[in-house]
């Protein structure tokens, strides 16, 4: 598979990110909530690139089913397990696609009244959006293009390649 974003270039995103979480919540504690499955790759490089005092959380949700086109909904499979008012939440996701997760689980998060909740998503399609939502530590603004790698998948294939790559169909085989 054609790779788009190499190992290096995710690393280097991931360490900038971090720097930016680090300078904004300076003297503060975060929870750093992952969306799984996809974004379990990124929160754990992420985490090891924030100077803060942090904690873990996950939370998992279906959109997608074994298709690459969005079902158009979003279903709790996974909720929280720590109360989350008047902390800093981070939301780490993927990839931030149509914007029907993050406003999903935006309303979720938001009625446990955090005192902030932020969004950091490692990919980026604002061609594709159809609720308008935008992501607060962006690793990289990409094409239209169905990609794998790096925690995504494609009917929960090629999350473990190392590189974000282009999907195409014949790489299934
Ligand atoms: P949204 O709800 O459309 O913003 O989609 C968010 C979710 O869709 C992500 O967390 C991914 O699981 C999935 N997704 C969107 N685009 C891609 C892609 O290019 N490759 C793999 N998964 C994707
Ligand atoms: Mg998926």
């Amino acid at each position: 598979m054609e790779i788009l974003i190499s190992r290096d270039q995710i690393a280097e995103a991931v360490a900038r990110m971090g720097q930016e979480i680090t300078r904004d919540f300076v003297g503060e504690s975060v929870i750093l909530l992952g969306v799984l499955k996809g974004a379990c790759l990124f929160l754990s490089d992420l985490a090891r690139q924030i100077e803060l005092d942090a904690t873990f959380d996950f939370i998992a949700v279906r959109s997608y089913g074994d298709r690459k086109d969005s079902a158009g909904e979003v279903q709790l499979i996974k909720d929280v397990t720590t109360p989350l008012e008047d902390k800093n939440v981070i939301l780490v996701e993927d990839i931030l696609d149509t914007g029907l997760t993050f406003t999903f689980l935006r309303k979720l998060l938001l009625a446990r009244k955090p005192r902030t909740l932020k969004l950091a998503a490692l990919l980026d399609k604002p061609t594709r959006r159809l609720m308008p939502v935008s992501g607060d530590y962006v690793g990289f603004k990409i094409p239209d293009k169905f990609v794998v790698g790096y925690g995504l998948d494609f009917a929960e294939r090629f999350r473990n390649l190392p590189d974000i790559c282009v999907f195409s169909e014949d790489s299934g085989k």
